[in-house]
């Protein structure tokens, strides 16, 4: 370590940093180690090193570059990220844990010697907001130039705010090394290992480099993140924070969770809106009022069918100069190409399998496409045009309603709003989803995903729907809960409502929360009216929302809905739930079977439940 650096760790004054640094230096023997401050010279240092170490490449535009992970490394690794614990636990719907002294004693293995050669990074993180009682500290020590690249343009800097500290050990930790590199990625893909000390608040990474393995600060901070919300009486949760716009320039704020690759990003982006954020958000409650923040700065998105028509905003902040990373799309002539994007793509260049040419097969005989259906942009959020003007707003944005979303192809409505605040905690623990490539393992399969946030409960289920359904205590205004899905087919496979249909349904939330219009009361929930909805269309959308295509989403599928339910009772039945949501459950089924025998049919039109 240089003199200069040196200095800036001393001047944090800071023991438990400096014993952090000293281990990790002891443990992972670089060649080198450099600490940055938040100083726009360190952060341009380390967009400049991840170019020299070939981790990034600079394309055509300006600003623009490409980061490649390994064939084998394109989403979360589920298997082998785990918490490490002292004694065998379960926490009602599964853990993935290591017994701790064993899962320390693999991993230090791992990533012992790990840095030789190579640069050790060191930097300082706010998770929220600068200044404000919301945000948590990070310290990232990572020997990728990429990972903590893509960290600048994700998160605040935080090398103030540890200052802030007071000597102080109330940090999260993350040590990552992507290991042995070969052609710029990670090749002992075997030994890839994420483990999470939720007793210490330290997450290691090792032998990984795509960003949801390696970034600490995204999907494993948020695993700490949500065990000490439930420790001090608040909630960390997968959600997206934006500003809805409706009538008379009135903007309402809204949180949503969906699982991963189920429409957080798309949703926040929604064209006429404001995104306060697309991933993370902490909610508090503050003078009796819910305020939530964005944890992140910027947006990893989904690139796949990211094009002028669907997604203008994300488009066009893609196709600008300004500072950006791609990973796992096609590069030819340092243009980047993506699946989706709405233009010709050419038959050869190079993307994660390596130079690639139309019909490239993988070892197993699989297709290649162009680019990875996980493949994804890196951008901050203050490069799209439609920021909330209080995205940075150490105070929070007041949130009236919240929303949970699932990918279902064939029986939940396009949106419902919960009868109570107890029934809508109900129906974020009801969210399953089916599989995307978000994660490795097979696609479309149909999972329980509790409020969007099944990978990352990091406390006993029971002990998490409890802190939620008491989040309400105390609360002037309670906000309004609501389920959607954008995903329900056709007999045909086809989608029966298109994504721009999704802005019906949220300035409907929108204008609900704030007393404007009537809904109908169904077994499952309030729907909307037709003419509710074919007002918005016409004045939002410009088009004639027809009553078919209303009663044909919003009919009640009676015996898919009981069956869902059936599963539930076999999740739930098993495992220690509280009272009440246990009673949520038993009156949705019961409401449910009253309504089947009173209508005696299998599908139930809208229009029905208005008649009295
Ligand atoms: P993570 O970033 O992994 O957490 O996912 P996300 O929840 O942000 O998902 P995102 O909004 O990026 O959407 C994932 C995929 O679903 C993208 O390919 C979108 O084009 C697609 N998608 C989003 N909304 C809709 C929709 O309303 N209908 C359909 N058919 N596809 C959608
Ligand atoms: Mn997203």
């Amino acid at each position: 370590m240089d003199k200069i650096s040196q200095q800036k760790l001393e001047e944090l004054n800071n023991k438990y940093v400096k014993e952090k640094v000293e281990e990790a230096i002891k443990l992972c023997k670089p060649a080198k180690v450099t600490v940055m401050t938040d100083a726009k010279e360190d952060i341009a240092y380390l967009r400049s090193l991840a170019i020299n170490n070939e981790e990034e490449k600079k394309l055509k535009m300006e600003g623009h570059t490409i980061h490649f992970d390994g064939y084998y490394d394109q989403g979360r690794d589920k298997p082998h990220t785990k918490y490490l614990l002292f004694k065998d636990v379960d926490w009602g719907l599964g853990v993935n844990y290591i017994e701790k002294d064993e899962g320390l004693k693999e991993i230090y293995s791992f990533l012992d010697g790990s840095m030789a050669g190579k640069e050790m990074l060191v930097k300082f993180f706010s998770l929220g907001p600068i200044n404000s009682i919301f945000s948590l500290k990070a310290l990232q020590i990572t020997d990728s130039a990429y990972v903590a690249h893509s960290e600048d343009l994700l998160y605040r800097q935080g090398y103030e705010e540890f200052k802030n500290l007071n000597g102080s050990s109330d940090f999260f930790f993350f040590l990552h090394s992507s290991g042995r590199l070969k052609n710029g990625v990670s090749t002992d893909i075997d030994k890839r290992r994420i483990y999470i000390d939720l007793e210490e608040n330290e997450v290691y990474s090792v032998n990984n480099q795509y960003a949801g393995n390696s970034l600490g600060l995204k999907k494993l901070a948020f695993r700490l993140a949500i065990n000490k919300a439930q420790n001090e009486g608040w909630l960390a949760e997968h959600m997206f924070i934006m500003g809805v716009h409706g009538i008379k320039n009135r903007v309402t704020y809204f949180t949503g969770a969906f699982p991963s690759g189920c429409g957080k990003t798309s949703t926040a982006m929604i064209p006429g809106q404001t995104i306060v954020g697309d991933d993370i958000a902490y909610l508090k409650k503050i003078n009796s009022k819910v305020m939530a923040v964005n944890v992140e700065s910027g947006i990893f998105g989904i690139i796949r069918n990211v094009n002028p028509e669907d997604d203008p905003l994300i488009y066009r902040a893609l196709t600008s100069p300004g500072e950006l990373i791609f990973s796992n799309v096609l590069i030819n002539d340092n243009i980047p190409y993506w699946l989706g994007m709405g233009k010709d793509i050419p038959n050869m260049g190079v993307n994660h399998s390596g130079e690639w040419v139309n019909g490239k097969k993988d070892k197993d005989g699989n297709i290649i496409n162009c680019s990875h259906k996980n493949a994804r942009f890196t951008i901050r959020l203050n490069a799209l045009e439609n920021i909330d003007s209080k995205a940075d707003d150490p105070a929070g944005v007041p949130i009236k309603g919240i929303i949970y979303g699932g990918r279902d192809s064939d029986t939940t409505v396009p949106i419902v709003e919960s009868i109570t605040w107890e029934h809508g905690v109900f129906l974020g623990a009801i969210v399953e989803s089916e599989t995307t490539s978000a994660t490795i393992g097979a696609e479309g399969v149909r999972k329980h995903n509790p409020m969007a946030n099944l990978d990352f409960i990091s406390v006993p289920f029971m002990t998490y729907i409890k802190n939620h359904l008491k989040f309400k205590n105390d609360l002037k205004e309670i906000p309004k809960i609501y389920a959607v899905n954008y995903f329900l087919k056709d007999e045909n496979g086809n989608f029966l409502t298109g994504k721009t249909y999704n802005k019906l349904w949220i300035l409907w939330a929108e204008g609900r929360v704030n007393g404007d219009y009537e809904a109908i009361e169904t077994p499952i929930g309030q729907i909307p009216k037709y003419e509710d909805l074919k007002g918005i269309a016409k004045r939002e959308l410009k088009i004639d929302y027809t009553e078919e295509e209303y009663v044909k989403v919003f009919s009640l599928k009676i015996t898919k809905y009981l069956k869902k339910m059936e599963r539930m009772i076999k999740i739930f039945g098993n495992i220690d739930m509280p009272v009440n949501f246990n009673e949520e459950l038993k009156s949705q089924i019961l409401r449910l079977q009253k309504t089947r025998e009173k209508y005696g049919r299998e599908i139930i039109s809208p229009f029905n439940f208005l008649e009295k």
